[in-house]
């Protein structure tokens, strides 16, 4: 496999939206995870009658990345489809940017259609994560 171009993940992502399970909020949005070796692995906001259960996209692709035995995700697309405004492009919430930290470096990529490139570290330049590397795996 070759590794997908910037532009192509942002596509993928696009396209992972339109799987989006989202009759509350009408927002649909799609995440995509690319590994160096062209692996990519995809999410998309999932939603439920009891609003708080909603899963986003992001986390949605994390997850399937973990249990497909990756651990380490240097870069992943998001991409937000507004109900109003197709061309309005929103930023991946805070509770995904601190799940993804779990997983990618400071300096990993977060692809954000229709805004740009970020790294992890500018959005969230502060996560939780233990002070003792004790005890981490
Ligand atoms: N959502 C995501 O999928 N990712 C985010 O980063 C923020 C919000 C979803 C959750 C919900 O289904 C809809 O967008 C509106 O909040």
């Amino acid at each position: 496999m070759t590794k997908l171009k910037n532009a192509e993940l942002v596509e993928v992502a696009r396209k992972a939206s339109d799987r989006a399970y989202a009759p509350y909020s009408n927002f649909r949005v799609g995440a995509a995870i690319a590994l160096d070796d062209g692996t990519v692995v995809t999410g998309c906001n999932v939603e439920n009658a009891s609003y708080g259960l909603t899963i986003c996209a992001e986390r949605a692709a994390v997850f399937a990345a973990v249990a497909a035995g990756i651990k380490v995700i240097p870069r992943i697309a998001v991409a937000v489809v507004s109900p109003t405004d197709e061309k309005q492009s929103l930023m991946p919430c805070g509770a995904c940017l601190q799940v993804l930290s779990e997983f990618m470096p400071a300096d990993g990529t977060i692809l954000v259609a229709g805004r740009g490139e970020f790294r992890l570290i500018e959005l969230l330049p502060h996560s939780f994560g233990f002070t003792s590397e004790a005890n981490r795996p």
